[in-house]
């Protein structure tokens, strides 16, 4: 499995449409429970939004992200953040913690990720994240692809997400090292701030991409029409069907 997702990030888009992934971060970094004077790397920062709230706790924060556009972003906050990818980490032995917020579901092969946190990682240090787990948007996620099959494209070869069970994420993490304290499954139905075409164009540009660029506005338009019932209100309003996979796990070293 590699990395084949075509999405870009434009920091404007994603503040717009997507803010709400880093507002909903607050119970995660609770976890985290960062410290003054610890080293923190922080992958996937996006634009920055709860890296900032790390750096606000003390801790020494080091910032990674694929997207040039995002990190530029984050540094305009002033924040030490770099592009880079997470598949092939360049740390070893230097960080107490290691965090991620909604981005590990983008990331493959996830082995690599969590072989390269591990040597980034002081024995004892902790890694705690929050990204999709198994049925995230499950109900987007399968219009599109059934959206896709009905214009003879191969609708599950475009699906660019990794989202596991806990088990299967605890079994990896115990593989390389770690003791996972806990792995839950989280559904959080999330109200979204626009059209489900727009977090469509947002954040899942790989079910679309395949489409000529003339016939996406009518692609979207039919896959608003098949998940409206399900997940849009009386009033209009739209929410993902959103499960999250939130984790801590101490590295034994
Ligand atoms: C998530 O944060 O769970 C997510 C974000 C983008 C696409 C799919 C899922």
């Amino acid at each position: 499995m590699i990395n084949s997702s075509k999405q870009t990030w434009n920091s404007d888009n994603y503040a717009n449409n997507a803010r709400f992934v880093s507002d909903l971060g607050a119970p995660v970094l609770d976890l985290l429970a960062p410290k003054p004077g610890e080293r923190i790397l922080d992958i996937g920062c996006g634009d920055g939004a709860l890296t900032q709230k790390i750096v606000a706790a003390g801790s020494d924060v080091v910032a990674i992200d694929h997207s040039p556009s995002q990190v530029a972003a984050a540094r305009k906050l002033g924040l030490d953040a770099h592009v880079m990818d997470a598949t092939h980490l360049i740390y070893a032995d230097e960080f107490e913690g290691v965090f991620s917020n909604a981005a590990l579901h983008w990331i493959k092969p996830p082995e690599a990720v969590v072989a390269g946190v591990a040597t980034a990682l002081k024995p004892g240090g902790r890694f705690v994240g929050e990204f999709g787990g198994y049925g995230n948007v499950s109900k987007i996620r399968e219009a599109s692809i059934a959206a896709l099959n009905a214009r003879g494209l191969d609708g599950e070869a475009a699906n660019p997400w990794y989202f596991p069970t806990p088990e299967d994420y605890s079994a990896l993490l115990s593989a390389h090292g770690f003791d996972v304290t806990s792995a839950v499954l989280i559904p959080r139905p999330t109200p979204l701030p626009g059209r489900m075409a727009d977090w469509i164009k947002t954040l899942a540009q790989d079910f679309v991409a395949p489409v000529p660029e003339t016939e996406q506005d009518a692609f979207l338009q039919g896959i608003e029409a098949d998940l409206a019932d399900d997940l849009q209100d009386a009033d209009g309003n739209w929410t993902a069907d959103y499960v999250r996979l939130r984790f801590s796990a101490s590295f034994k070293g």
